[in-house]
Parts: structure tokens; sequence; C-alpha cells
């Protein structure tokens, strides 16, 4: 018999992943136009562009004995479908979101929001929000940063579109 037997319920971690498409344009009001260009490049283009994001949350919680879960998965896609999919999927990040009005909509910014938006969950714990941008950029953003309300306002994607 394991040492945890006797703890009771057990600890466990819930990985669950979703997805959504939006549009975003990286343009921070602090800079000037020549310095967004310089900086954001391709990014930077009025019209902005797009991406299919794949967002990836995990929470944490005690296995109930009962049930032999830490939270019901329904329970768990109903909340993040209320709270962040349908506020972000096929929207423009910049125009219709509120907190991106004046943010600039990096995928570093997007997991910051996310988890915000997620950390109420009762059910289970929120651990992590790590957020798929391309192929080559994932950002993952955990409780234990939490920060004051400094933007983060460098963007790893370079010329990746
Ligand atoms: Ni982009």
């Amino acid at each position: 018999m394991s040492p945890q037997a006797n703890t009771g319920a057990l600890k466990v971690e819930l990985g669950r992943r979703y997805r959504f498409a939006a549009s975003h344009r990286l343009h921070s009001g602090q800079l000037s136009e020549e310095e967004n260009q310089r900086l954001y490049g391709k990014c930077n283009n009025p019209h902005g562009h797009g991406h299919n994001y794949v967002l990836e949350i995990s929470v944490s919680g005690k296995v109930d004995p009962a049930t032999g879960m830490i939270a019901n998965l329904a329970d768990l896609d109903g909340f993040v479908e209320r709270e962040v999919l349908e506020l972000f999927d096929h929207r423009s990040l910049n125009e219709e979101v509120p907190a991106f009005r004046d943010k600039v909509p990096t995928t570093e910014n997007l997991c910051v929001e996310i988890f915000r938006r997620l950390k109420s969950f009762s059910a289970a714990k929120l651990e992590r929000v790590r957020v798929e941008e391309t192929n080559n950029n994932s950002f993952e953003y955990t409780a234990d940063d939490l920060m004051d309300s400094t933007e983060v306002g460098a963007h790893a994607e370079g010329n990746k579109l």
C-alpha cells in the first residue's frame, strides 16, 4: 500500500484542450507608428491577421471517492465555453474583446486574460493556462506569477504569421 493511500483523497491534475480562431493586430498605443512597425513587423499591419489558437488548461483537485473524478468535464467545458470561447472565437480581439481595447493582444496577454477569466472555476483549482498561437509558439501562465497590471508588450511571433 502506498503512503498516500492513508491520506484520503488524492490530488490529481486534469488537462483539457480547446480551440478557437481569432484575429488580432499587434499595436501599442504607447509606441509611435514607426516603433510599432519596427517591433511587430507584419503583425502590425492595419487589418490584422488570424490564428487558430489552441488553449490548454490545467486544473487540480481531489479525487471524489464517489465519482472517481476531480471535476465533471461537462461543467468545465461549459464554464470555458461561457467565459472564453463564446467571447473570443471568431472575433477580432482588438475590436470585440474589451480587455484588449487598451492592451496589446499578444498571446502573453491572452494567457493572462484567459487565466483571469477562468480562475473562478469552482469545482477545481486552476493551475495553468497554455495557449499555442502557431505550431512554433506557445505561452504559459500560472497563478504563481500573478503580476500587477504590467503589460507584456513583446511578441515572440516574429515573422511567423
Ligand atoms: Ni499574430
